[in-house]
């Protein structure tokens, strides 16, 4: 498996239900490995019956093995399902309180290494980065709420400690598109919350990967739509070179 220069990844063409797992994971690994890191964290907020966490620790392992990358596997949920929405920006005529309990026994007993943290984001999250985990290379926020996703945001992408992230972090955002009858929009949801960190912050910024479709043709989808990356232009290894060839020319070919 490759990240390679153009085309999908061969992983991405592997991972049917999941591309948005298998291109975060290959990004965060693909950038730790550039940059000579031992170890990166990819989290999932939001995690429900399990089903997401469950192969995202797959793919981690995998990916992260062929690169010599260690893969730090978190997944963050309350346990009891949604909190109640806390006004229309939470959309609540999409998801109502007590959504999406999980079965914690039966999901603890499909995980290996990946963490599990039950409670709320707000202070999870920043308990999670207090511990000084290995720099965050990707995040599938999958939160729902415009709050929740907020909340996320502050406890775990705006901390002055720039050792905690990857200088370009992928995150990918759940609920964007959705079915007809949840019109996503900037006005509400992760697009609002995404807007509104957008806004907070000069130097860090949540921007969608221009052409991606192009890139990953044939598995375009509604994931590519979701796929962001949190770009921390203040990082101290932000603009360091990261292709492997030390050099790279067109020469002017010779058509005599
Ligand atoms: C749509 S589900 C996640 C689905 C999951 N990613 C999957 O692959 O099946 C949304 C989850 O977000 C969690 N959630 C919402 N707000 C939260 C908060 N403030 N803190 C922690 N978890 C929250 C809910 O408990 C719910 O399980």
């Amino acid at each position: 498996m490759s990240w390679g220069e153009s085309g999908p990844p061969d992983l991405l063409l592997e991972a049917v239900d999941f591309h948005q797992y298998a291109y975060g994971v290959l990004g965060a690994v693909e950038l730790a490995a550039a940059l000579g890191l031992p170890a990166v964290s990819v989290l999932e907020l939001g995690v429900a019956g399990g089903n997401g966490l469950v192969e995202l620790e797959r793919l981690a392992i995998d990916v992260g093995a062929g690169r010599g990358v260690a893969t730090r596997v978190v997944g963050f949920d309350l346990g009891t399902g949604m909190p109640p929405p806390v006004d229309h920006r939470d959309v609540p005529y999409a998801w109502r309180q007590g959504f999406f309990r999980m079965d914690e026994p039966l999901l603890q007993a499909r995980l290996g290494n990946a963490g599990l943290v039950l409670g709320d984001i707000a202070q999870t999250g920043a308990d999670f980065l207090a511990s000084a985990p290995p720099p965050i290379g990707f995040v599938s926020f999958d939160l729902d709420y415009y709050s929740s996703t907020s909340a996320a945001f502050k406890a775990l992408l705006e901390s002055d400690d720039l050792d905690r992230y990857l200088p370009r972090v992928l995150c990918y955002f759940d609920d964007t598109v959705g079915p007809h009858a949840e019109m996503h929009s900037e006005y509400t949801g992760e697009l609002l919350a995404i807007g509104e960190f957008n806004e907070r912050h000069q130097r860090r910024k949540l921007a969608r990967i221009n052409g991606l479709r192009h890139k990953v043709a044939p598995v375009d989808g509604p994931w590519v739509e979701g796929m962001f990356v949190l770009h921390v232009f203040d990082h101290p290894r932000y603009n360091e070179y990261v292709f492997p060839e030390p050099d790279r020319q067109f020469p002017l070919e010779d058509k005599a």
